[in-house]
Parts: C-alpha cells; structure tokens; sequence
C-alpha cells in the first residue's frame, strides 16, 4: 500500500505523504507543497481540505454516521444525559459515578453570573435578536472572569471550560426574559441542567413553575443532537481565532457569531419560516417549484458533508413526535407539512440527485416551538449546546504541540503594480 503520493509539475515531482486516521479518508500531507514547488492549493470552501487532526468527532456522510469519541449519536441521544456528553467530549471516556458527581458539581455551582453582569444585558434594545445578545454577552465574560483567561495555563483553560458550559444557559435565558420583558430568574442547585434551563427560562413571579419530565428529557437530547459536528463553520472559526492564543470567552463569541449565519445554525429559525409560509400541504407543490427555479433554498434540507440521512434528524423527528404528543399538539399543522414536504423532496429527482436529505434543522423548530421558544431563540440553543463542541475542539487545539497561528494564502487576480496618479492626472 503506497504510503505517499506524487505531484508533477512540469518536469519536477514532489511527494506528498499520506497519513492515515484511524477511519474516514486519508490526507495528503500538503505541508510542504509551498515551500517545494512555489504553488499553493486552491480549496475556498474546504471541500476537500482537512483542517486538523481530531479524536473528537468522526462524520461518514455517505452512511449517515456520527460518532462522538466513537459512541454513535442515536446511542448517545437515546442512553446518556447532555453533561455526561459534555463530559465524554471534554476528556474522551465515558466519566465513571465518582468522576461525574464531581463535574455535575463543577459545573453546577459555576451557573450563576456576576451581579454586575445583569446590568450588561440593559445595554440592549428590548427588540434585539438574542443572537446578539448572545454574542454582546459571550464576548464580555472575559471583562467579569479575568481569572481564567490564560491560555497557556491548563488549569485556567478549564476553569473557563466549565464557566461557559455552566453558564451559557443562564445567558440564553436573560437574552430570551429580557426580550419579553419578564424578570430573570436565577439558577437553581437542586435542579438538572436541562431543567434549570427551561425554569430559567419559563418561570414567572406569578406563580410555582412545574417541571415537565417528558419536555426536560427532550430539551436534554436536543441539547445532546447539537453538541458538536467535527470541522463545521464555526467550530472552524472557533479554532482559527484561537490559533492566534484568543482566550475562550472571545473565541466562543466568534463561534456564536458564525453560528447565526441562515446556511449554518440560522436554519433552524429559517426551516420553522419556511414551514409558516408554506402553511399547508395544498401549497407544497408550489413551494417545490420554487426551489427548483433557484428562487430560495429547502431551509433544513442539504448538507455539505451528509449525502444521507443527517443520523440527528432522525431523533429530531422522533423527538417531535414526543413532545407535541405529550402537550396534544399531534395535529400541529406545521408537522404535517413538515413531513408531507420531507416525502415529497425525498422522492423528487431534484433533490435525490443533488443528495438533499433533511438535516438537524428541519425538525428542530417545530420542536422548540410547541416547546414555548420563539423562533428568534432557536440558534442560541444550537449555540447553547455547541458550546461543548467548540470549546472541546477548542481545548484538543491548545493541547497539540504542533500548533501554528491559522494563516491561508490566496489567488491573487488583483490590479498588478502600478504608479500612483495624481487626482489631477486621472
Ligand atoms: C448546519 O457543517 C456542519 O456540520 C453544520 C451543522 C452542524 O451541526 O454544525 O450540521 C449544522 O449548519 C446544518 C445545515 C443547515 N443549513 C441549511 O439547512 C440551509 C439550507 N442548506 C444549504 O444552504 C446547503 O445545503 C448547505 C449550506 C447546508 C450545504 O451547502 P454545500 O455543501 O455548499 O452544497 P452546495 O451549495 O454546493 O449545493 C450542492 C447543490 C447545488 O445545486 P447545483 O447548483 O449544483 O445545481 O445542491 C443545491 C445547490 O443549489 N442545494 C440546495 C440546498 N442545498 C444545496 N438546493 C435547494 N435547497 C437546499 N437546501
């Protein structure tokens, strides 16, 4: 089996080495390709560029597979809790009882914010798009929690590790109270993570607010489905900003940033408007029509690297049935569209020859809607949860000791050199 590759370029020849993981494709070892033979690679979208090494998480787009440090995300979903998930990505094992008392303790007494910090939030228009709340509030941590921003101190790194896990749903519930106008509620101790979050979040002065067993326990896989996804845009954008040593209150920001973005975690939000303005079935046809005349995309459907089934949305859609089961919503219209629109794409030779299956996002909605979230809060629990995600791939980056600033080259196509010219002149 050879292990390298051979580039020709006119009458010269550079090897290239062909490394090996332990699943998925090979690499070319392009490292050097520059400083041989004067050429850079040309690859804008990463289509076929890998980025780093990882043990994270492994993707097999063509058989629909996800694997979180080798554990299949349907296992995960169905078996473990979100912190125990949170756990396996931090450190790679499954934690024993005595390990995961102590992080569950960790990360339970890191949930409350700085008194000061509540006041950061009345810097915002009622009206904000608690997307950018998020990414305001995110990126000021670091102003609160100076104590743990030295990247080069593993015992710093962390600290702030469990700070944004512990804390991201106390901010996402503010960024969602203070844009309805209703007091925040603080977190409490005797509460699990997903059932903090949904108190924090839905509680009112006004009276006691009572736990939902079944809508905690699909808030906790929802939590557990957007965890992490490999390489994607804003994981890439996580560890390129903190290639530059960026301490991780300002690269998660950068991340929420890049999340909010529609062909990214903004569909979320975009898929449930697309279902409201579809409306019905009767108008599916016509909707269709326009997506193969390039007016607009499916929103929810298409992934760059699924050319299957995304394994996710199909615990999304099992999820869904779950819960507006269980608040008697199983004639919610949207569903019927949602899974009327699914079977007509997935039989349309538009879409099965481009290989568009649903992804995570098009159950999601409809799902975080009978839930009682409101549209503009669905990409901040998709950054809620990636916050493990990032800050895992975060961690494994300031672990490699080959680690070099992110710094891509281009193609140039620009004006070459030339003088300047007088206004008079030109
Ligand atoms: C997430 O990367 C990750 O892992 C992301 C994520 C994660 O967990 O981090 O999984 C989360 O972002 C999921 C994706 C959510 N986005 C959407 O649902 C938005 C709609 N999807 C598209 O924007 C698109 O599918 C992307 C951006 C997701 C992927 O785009 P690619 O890989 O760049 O594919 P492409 O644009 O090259 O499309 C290939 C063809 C094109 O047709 P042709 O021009 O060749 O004829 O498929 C078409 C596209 O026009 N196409 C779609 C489509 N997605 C691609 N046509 C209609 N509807 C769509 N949704």
């Amino acid at each position: 089996m050879t292990d390298k590759a051979t580039l020709t370029i006119g009458d010269k020849s550079y090897d290239l080495p062909i490394l090996k993981g332990s699943t998925g494709p090979d690499v070319l070892d392009i490292r050097k390709v520059y400083a041989e033979s004067d050429h850079f690679t040309f690859d804008p979208g990463f289509t076929s560029t890998a980025s780093c090494e990882s043990k994270i998480t492994y993707i097999d787009g063509d058989a629909g597979v996800l694997l979180h440090r080798g554990y299949p995300i349907d296992q995960l979903a169905e078996k473990s809790s979100f912190l125990e998930v949170c756990y396996l990505l931090l450190n790679g094992e499954l934690p024993k009882a005595d390990e995961f008392a102590k992080f569950e303790h960790n990360i339970t007494y890191h949930t409350m914010l700085h008194a000061q910090f509540d006041r950061f939030f009345e810097g915002f228009r009622r009206d904000a798009h608690p997307m950018a709340v998020m990414t305001g509030a995110v990126g000021a941590l670091s102003a609160f929690y100076s104590d743990s921003i030295n990247v080069d101190d593993p015992r710093e790194r962390e600290i702030s590790a469990h700070r944004l896990i512990a804390k991201m749903p106390t901010i996402a519930a503010r960024a969602y109270k203070y844009t309805v106008g209703q007091p925040f509620v603080s977190p409490r101790n005797d509460l699990s993570y997903s059932e903090n979050f949904l108190r924090m979040c839905f509680a009112v002065p006004a009276e006691d607010w009572k736990p939902n067993p079944v809508l905690t326990r699909a808030m906790d896989r929802i939590f557990i489905l957007h965890a992490d996804h490999e390489q994607n845009a804003s994981t890439s954008t996580v560890r390129l900003a903190g290639s530059s040593g960026a301490h991780p209150f300002a690269c998660i920001a950068a991340g929420i940033a890049c999340l909010w973005g529609p062909s990214h975690g903004g569909a979320n939000q975009e898929a449930l408007e697309m279902l409201e303005t579809i409306g019905s079935v009767d108008n599916i046809k016509d909707y269709v029509q326009g997506v193969k005349d390039r007016k607009y995309k499916l929103m929810g459907f298409g992934h760059r690297v699924y050319k299957n089934f995304d394994p996710r949305a199909k615990v999304m859609q099992k999820t869904a049935h779950e819960v507006l089961g269980q608040l008697g919503h199983n004639n919610d219209p949207l569903l019927n569209v949602a899974q009327e629109l699914e079977k007509v794409a997935l039989n349309d030779p538009y879409f099965v020859d481009r290989k568009l299956y649903p992804n995570i996002d098009f159950y999601s909605g409809i799902t975080l809607r009978a839930m009682g979230f409101p549209t503009n809060m669905f990409t901040v629990l998709f950054a809620l949860a990636r916050t493990v995600g990032w800050i895992s791939q975060w961690k494994e980056m300031f672990e490699d000791p080959t680690r070099k600033i992110g710094r891509p080259r281009q193609l140039y196509t620009g004006a070459t050199h030339r003088d300047y010219v007088p206004v008079e002149s030109r």
